[in-house]
């Protein structure tokens, strides 16, 4: 059996590592929450640069990345404070503190590589662990679960919605035929089944299963609801007036709702009227980081 990635060093690699440090306008003494701090890959750098006398905290959904997280911070660590819980916590995990506001937020969203990598979790196509797909696995119900339950109008609705897959209707009729004769229990499972039902019609780029799987995860944790939450409440609420918030998102259901939420001129001034995005030699080394969007805005 493998082992589980908390007993391995972290595969991912930042994204635009040397953007986000210039937008962050990173000094000494800053007080910076990583909201999805993974496995500390951005926060290790803007560790380095807020100290001395500055303050880090770090979040994450999955204990498995605080771990990492841990382990790449060297905690415990004076300046650095890792919090279990999704970023719509923040003003909870900022008042246990006596904190009322931040000077830096940085949010990376998404899925780390680490989890990708994880057999256990159901995030990649050919793993035999169970279809999970939750970053945290204490609440809520699984992929497996959801596919189990609900009617194969609701299935399309998913897929379509959260995925935009062209073939959703056909791969939910796919789904409710094949759970007829045993549940869809993990990864592979799924995937070799959407292949079968979408034949080759997808883009050859990409694994048929792409979207389906970029839909069930984003279901299961009711991801673009915690979002539009954290952009719309959340970060104008704990970003001090001239500070500043950087996000990074990696498709255009997230992005919309950052982009949406940065154009309120009473409380954004944005940074760039354009995205950044991966400069080609990033590009290449880290084929995630093509679909990688990073908006920054300064609290007004
Ligand atoms: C792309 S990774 C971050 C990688 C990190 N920037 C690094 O350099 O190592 C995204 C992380 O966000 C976490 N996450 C997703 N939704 C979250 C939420 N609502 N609150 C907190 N963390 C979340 C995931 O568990 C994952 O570890």
């Amino acid at each position: 059996m493998r082992p589980s990635r908390r007993e391995q060093a972290a595969v991912h690699q930042p994204v635009l590592p040397y953007e986000v440090r210039e937008s962050l306008n990173l000094r000494p003494g800053l007080s910076v929450v990583d909201a999805t701090v993974g496995a500390g890959g951005h926060s290790f750098e803007i560790l380095h640069h807020i100290q001395p006398g500055g303050l880090l905290i770090g979040i994450d959904r999955d204990p498995m990345m605080l771990d990492l997280a841990g382990q790449a911070l060297h905690v415990p660590h004076p300046c650095v404070a890792l919090h279990q819980s999704s970023y719509v916590e923040l003003p909870d995990i900022l008042a246990e503190r006596s904190l009322t506001g931040v000077d830096r937020v940085l949010a990376d969203l998404g899925l780390s590589s680490d989890q990708l990598a994880d057999e256990t979790r159901g995030f990649s196509f050919d793993a035999d662990g169970p279809l999970d797909l939750r970053f945290d696995t204490s609440s809520g119900e699984s992929a497996a679960e959801l596919l189990a339950t609900r009617s194969a109008d609701e299935l399309a609705r998913i897929l379509s919605e959260y995925g935009e897959e062209p073939f959703s209707e056909r791969i939910a009729s796919a789904i409710v035929d094949s759970r007829r004769n045993s549940p869809i229990a993990t990864a592979k499972e799924l995937a070799g089944l959407v292949t079968s039902a979408v034949l080759n019609r997808g883009k050859p780029s990409r694994h048929p299963a792409t979207l389906v799987f970029q839909a069930l995860r984003i279901a299961v944790n009711e991801e673009l609801q915690h979002v539009a939450d954290f952009v719309e409440r959340v970060l104008p609420q704990v970003v001090v007036p001239g500070g500043r918030a950087a996000i990074i998102t990696f498709h255009s259901l997230e992005d919309r709702l950052v982009k949406r939420a940065f154009r309120q001129k009473q409380l954004w001034q944005t940074v760039t009227s354009k995205p950044l995005t991966a400069s080609s030699v990033e590009r290449r080394q880290n084929p995630r980081s093509r679909s990688a969007k990073l908006r920054v805005a300064v609290r007004t």
